[in-house]
């Protein structure tokens, strides 16, 4: 079995003899081949260059052979970046946007979908790279972001603390907010269609700030964004749903039209499945942190996971939120070895 159908097959949670593995930014700052790319160019260059975007997302395969997917090497922040709202990286850590949304015209203002999605067209162009590179071998995913966590970027006019700003936006001018909202629910349709187009395998949708929303304020804020993405695209193309920090939530995410949910470390994941509807696949959710640490404890931490979903279908390994810069390579060839090699 290749492992794109290994991964097909766990999305559509038909039982398997293992999970298929991937990991969130499994193409990042730990592997020392991606340091060396990113001291010859800058990181909105990669992202922007197909040949290196694929290179970038290609290195941790050639490392891991045994990884089951691929996740396209980009950005949520291209969408405000397409619209008109540049990003760049502070030196202390975090995003920083050229200006910060204030006003009803600003936002009116933003170049329309088929626009931003026009001077994408990199992003095609990587996938198609991607696509003719690993065939059938492995699964290739595109992703994008929730419009509700890139209007925090937005509106907070970068990473945030308290995230003041688009909270009282939410609050006061719920017009202004609507409007926000609309306009990228709009251009992640048209983008995520290009990605379709381009040959991606599933899409996974990062509402990685769902978790800051006052908890009866959850669908208004970001739900029903989302859900209004999925019923506008084809309705058999699998979309994986990453909401970190909403546990109060997995009910209501499960029904939103989405084929997976990607669940954080917090969670116990044996719960969540036995939780959720049967045709609704779960993915994580090792804690990132393991993987700074050996790859005993790594390998023990996986099986207990694994045996705790032993029986059940529609589980894709993965941790419960991305890779960090600091995690060791022996551990992510431990967890490797260990979730190839369970039965
Ligand atoms: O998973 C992959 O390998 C694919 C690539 C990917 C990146 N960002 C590359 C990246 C994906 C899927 C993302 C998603 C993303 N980007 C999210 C949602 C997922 C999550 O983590 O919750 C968010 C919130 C962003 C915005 C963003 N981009 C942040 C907060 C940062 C970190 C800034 C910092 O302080 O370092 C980035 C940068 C970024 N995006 C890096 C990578 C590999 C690190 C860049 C580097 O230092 O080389």
């Amino acid at each position: 079995m290749t492992s794109r159908d290994r991964f097909l097959s766990a999305l559509a949670c038909q039982p398997l003899d293992r999970p298929p593995l991937w990991v969130m930014r499994q193409a990042g700052r730990y592997l020392p081949e991606y340091r060396a790319l990113k001291a010859q160019s800058s990181f909105v260059h990669m992202v922007q260059t197909p040949a290196l975007a694929a290179e970038v997302t290609l290195q941790p395969l050639r490392r891991f052979p045994g990884l089951d997917a691929a996740i396209l090497f980009s950005d949520i922040l291209v969408i405000p970046e397409a619209l008109g709202q540049p990003y760049a990286f502070r030196d202390t850590g975090g995003i920083e946007m050229a200006y910060r949304l204030e006003t009803l015209s600003q936002i009116e203002s933003l170049s329309d979908a088929d626009t931003a999605v026009a001077r994408l067209a990199y992003v095609g162009d990587t996938l198609a790279l991607l696509k003719k590179n690993l065939g059938d071998t492995k699964a290739l995913l595109g992703f994008g972001g929730s419009p509700w966590t890139l209007a925090t970027y937005m509106v907070e006019g970068g990473s945030s603390d308290d995230f003041e700003r688009i909270k009282l936006l939410f609050y006061t001018d719920r017009v202004m907010f609507d409007a926000l909202l609309e306009k990228l629910t709009t251009a992640l349709i048209a983008y995520f269609k290009m990605q379709i187009a381009a040959g991606a395998d599933a899409i996974q949708i990062f509402d990685s700030w769902g978790g800051i929303i006052a908890g009866p304020d959850y669908e208004a804020a970001s739900l029903q964004w989302i859900r209004r993405i999925v019923a506008a695209l084809p309705a058999d193309f699998p979309i994986i749903l990453y909401a970190k920090g909403t546990a109060p939530h997995l009910t209501d995410q499960a029904f939103s039209g989405v084929r997976a949910i990607s669940v954080d470390w917090t969670n116990d994941l044996a719960i969540v499945r036995r939780t959720l509807p049967d045709n609704v696949a779960v993915q994580g959710n090792l804690d990132p942190v393991l993987m700074q640490t050996t790859p005993v404890i790594v390998s023990r931490e996986a099986t207990r996971l694994l045996e705790s979903m032993r029986g059940t279908a529609g589980h894709i390994f993965n941790l419960g939120h991305g890779i960090t810069p600091q995690a060791k390579i022996e551990c992510m060839q431990a967890l490797v070895d260990t979730v190839t090699t369970w039965r």
